[in-house]
């Protein structure tokens, strides 16, 4: 029973009024310092005035888009705040949370050995995921991430609870456990690719029964979770391509040519296959609604195959230096036509901010610009903000529902907060004794400096509200 679903207000619409940034491209950005945000009350977006002329008589404008007197509640933005869509993990361990900044030192199979499954193995117990769980997924909601693609255990209960827990807390979210029946120690592994299958069945079970959004449609996802080529016997593997070739539209996640010598064991384990990325072709594992984590090591060879599969990759920069992993090329992925969006790779990521993984795919894109023949420019603002929000809609096959603002779409947004009373130090932003006076028009130069100081320097303190489907789940200033 999932209880304290949010919703939006019966019959109330919400108005915003205040400055949006919004992506339409991976080159381009709309800076918009004075805008009317209408949300219905399922949470949609129902209108998008782009450009309201200052000093315009707000009921007069409300009147006339057909907002009903009385029936909305209105948010006006205060200087030094802006809205803009909420940012998309492709790729989180929700699981792995309690593990946050240990085991730098190792790579990435040792790293799994020594640190990893012991701390996964404990979701064996319910009460320990039942009180660590609801933690972890607030956390997450506060650092502004409004779409999770999360990996829980192998644990067909404890997922199911991550599961409810996200409903509950009003997320966006894909939701999966692992299968993994081999290279894996004996106290975290499962007994065979049967039960791996059939309780990978009652998690997508659950997960579907989960109640809708305000919108009539799922919040959370079902993902099937084949943990990588390495933890997969061939029967499971066998087992899952029937299985998803059943249901086209169940979405998959794994991980892809992270670590060099993962792509080496691999290709040891899979004598048949010429690549990393054909051995999951060979399963029909890759198509569209797949997310493919990490691909460091992938070859100009497999790059086409993936686009042309259609399947998308999560950028994991922040865990590709923290793991020592290496550099993913980004640029050349995105002109083979992969889609790309970003993910926190939490725990092999040191941080469940999508914020930072913004930081380090732009110290990624410098680095690999430098390199010889690379040649890749590095990343714009304009760049950043793509990966972090429409790239990663498109990953997830959600690019018509949330990642940027348009009519219809969902109101998936973050309220941020740049002022100084945000009370983050590192961000030197908008003081109402230094900077514009109320009533003063925003320059677009200055909303993108905004933009780019949260970015760079900004945390969960400059983050007001998270807003999914319409509803505030999460933020410093949220009520209640
Ligand atoms: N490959 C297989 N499992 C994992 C994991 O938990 N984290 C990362 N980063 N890579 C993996
Ligand atoms: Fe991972």
């Amino acid at each position: 029973m999932v209880a304290n679903v949010p919703t939006v207000a019966p019959g109330k619409y919400t108005v915003y009024l205040g400055p949006v940034i919004n992506p339409t491209t991976s080159t381009h950005f709309d800076i918009l310092p004075n805008c009317l945000v209408v949300v219905d009350p399922k949470g949609n977006i129902e209108r998008l005035i782009e450009n309201l002329p200052h000093g315009s008589e707000l009921q007069n404008v409300l009147g006339q888009i057909g907002v009903p007197d009385g029936r909305y509640s209105l948010v006006v933005l205060e200087h030094g705040e802006f809205l803009m869509p909420g940012l998309i993990d492709t790729h989180i361990h929700a699981c792995q949370l309690p593990n946050l900044g240990l085991g730098g030192d190792h790579e990435l199979l040792d790293w799994l050995e020594k640190y990893t499954y012991p701390t996964e193995r404990r979701f064996s117990e319910i009460d320990y995921a039942a009180r660590i769980y609801p933690e972890i997924v607030e956390r997450i909601i506060n650092s502004g991430t409004t779409t999770s693609c999360y990996y829980g255990t192998l644990h067909l209960e404890a997922t199911k609870l991550l599961a409810d827990i996200v409903r509950s807390k009003g997320q966006r979210a894909f939701v999966g456990k692992c299968n993994m029946d081999r290279n894996c120690p004996s106290y975290y592994i499962e007994p065979s690719a049967h039960v791996s299958l059939e309780t990978t069945k009652l998690l997508v079970a659950h997960i579907q029964n989960l109640p809708q959004s305000s919108a009539g449609e799922p919040l959370v996802h079902p993902v099937i979770t084949p943990r990588f080529a390495i933890s997969c016997t061939e029967q499971l593997l066998t087992d899952l391509k029937k299985y998803v070739e059943t249901n086209p539209h169940i979405a998959i996640q794994t991980h892809i040519s992270e670590n060099q010598q993962e792509v080496k064991k691999t290709l040891e384990l899979f004598p048949d296959c010429t690549s990393y990325a054909g051995v999951y072709d060979k399963y029909k594992l890759l198509r569209s609604n797949t997310i493919l984590a990490h691909g460091v090591y992938l070859t100009d060879e497999e790059m086409k195959l993936i686009a042309q599969r259609g399947a998308g990759v999560s950028h994991c920069p922040a865990s590709n230096f923290y793991l020592g992993s290496g550099m993913a090329r980004v640029r050349k992925l995105l002109d083979h036509g992969v889609k790309v969006g970003l993910g926190t790779d939490v725990s092999g990521g040191n941080s469940p901010s999508v914020l930072y993984a913004i930081q380090m795919a732009s110290n990624t894109s410098k680095m690999v610009a430098i390199l010889p023949n690379e040649g890749g420019k590095k990343f714009d603002v304009a760049m950043l903000l793509y990966l972090a929000t429409l790239g990663g809609a498109e990953v997830c096959c959600l690019q018509d529902r949330i990642g940027s603002f348009k009519e219809g779409k969902a109101f998936d947004a973050l309220l941020v907060n740049v002022r100084d009373d945000s009370g983050n130090p590192a961000v030197w932003g908008y003081n109402p004794n230094r900077d514009l006076a109320e009533g003063d028009c925003l320059k677009k130069e200055v909303l993108k400096e905004w933009l780019e100081r949260f970015f760079f320097c900004g945390d969960d303190r400059n983050i007001r509200q998270v807003i999914v489907q319409g509803s505030v789940i999460g933020g410093q200033g949220r009520q209640g």
